[in-house]
């Protein structure tokens, strides 16, 4: 799994960045635009948000626990229609970022919670942090269906039965290529160094195979409700964020200027937003080396 280092140079060291160009509680997960692009980012962001809670019956009152809560785009959204809210993260900036936003976030690795530790909730959420448990090693000693099942039975036991869970992830797409080809050192632009781009960008992730295996993984103790890929949906939401990563204020351009000397000095912030500005995920999806689902599972 991706460990603390890890999250902390996919996620920390961008905090600031983050939350200037996205908001204090922007999501940093593929938004749901079902196929209308003339939707904004916020509004695509927020048909997201409430599909989920459709979906999953919260409601006032809800216990929810939303597991790799990023800034708590989620949790703010659930707190605005007086749902109870809890989310941690493995990320000391979001965390921060999130209790000084008035959220009731911890540090720690949602996949140690127990009954003990919360309680059972009516409702949890899993929103882009799937790849995040099982890293390349781990798959390579065939330990990733292990992996996830322990992962489903985690949150199985947090849930009443009829309890409903929801996930969206990455998963290796139809054309995903040969791993021995992947390399950095690649001709730019070719598949073989956007991958190596993309494994750069999120140490000690790992993807599944494809949404199969996710679904047989959770079979035991969840049936699936809805499924639907939000590849396309993923697409439009990397070139809003490029667009606005990218596009001219004056307070984020001095931020920006102030961190030229961290830029000169710290090796690891200029590598991660240079792999940052290089945007390998956009070509991934739209050559479907990648793929994106979105899971509504009900405990059996
Ligand atoms: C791509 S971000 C998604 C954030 C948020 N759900 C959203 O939609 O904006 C992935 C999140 O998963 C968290 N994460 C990854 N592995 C984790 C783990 N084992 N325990 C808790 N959080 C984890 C990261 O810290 C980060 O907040």
């Amino acid at each position: 799994m991706a460990g603390r280092t890890d999250i902390e140079y996919t996620y920390t060291l961008i905090d600031r960045i983050f939350r200037h160009c996205f908001g204090e509680t922007g999501d940093f997960s593929g938004a749901k635009y079902d196929g209308d692009f003339s939707l904004t980012l916020e509004e695509g962001q927020l048909r997201k948000h409430e599909y989920i809670v459709q979906n999953l019956n919260i409601r006032r009152g809800s216990r929810v626990l939303d597991m790799g809560c990023g800034w708590g785009s989620f949790l703010g959204h659930i707190r605005e229609i007086g749902a109870v809210g809890v989310g941690v993260t493995l990320s000391s900036g979001q965390q921060k970022a999130c209790v000084k936003n008035g959220l009731d976030v911890r540090l720690m690795d949602c996949r140690t919670i127990t009954p003990e530790t919360f309680g059972l909730f009516d409702a949890v959420t899993c929103i882009g942090a799937f790849e995040a448990f099982c890293s390349k090693e781990e798959s390579e000693a065939g330990r990733q269906d292990e992996i996830y099942q322990n992962f489903f039975q985690t949150v199985a036991d947090l849930l009443p039965p009829g309890g409903r869970f929801y996930m969206q992830t990455m998963v290796f797409g139809r054309k995903m290529i040969d791993l021995t080809t992947v390399d950095i050192n690649a001709e730019r632009n070719s598949d073989a160094h956007i991958c190596a781009l993309m494994e750069k960008q999120f140490p000690g992730h790992w993807l599944p195979a494809g949404v199969d295996q996710i679904v047989a993984a959770a079979r035991p103790r969840f049936c699936l409700l809805d499924k639907s890929s939000g590849r396309l949906d993923y697409i439009e939401t990397l070139k809003q964020w490029s667009r606005k990563f990218r596009s001219f204020g004056l307070k984020k351009y001095v931020f920006y200027l102030s961190l030229i000397p961290e830029y000169i000095f710290s090796r690891q912030l200029r590598e991660r937003v240079d792999i940052l500005a290089e945007d390998a995920n956009q070509p991934c999806f739209e050559r479907e080396i990648l793929d994106h689902f979105r899971l509504v599972f009900e405990k059996s």
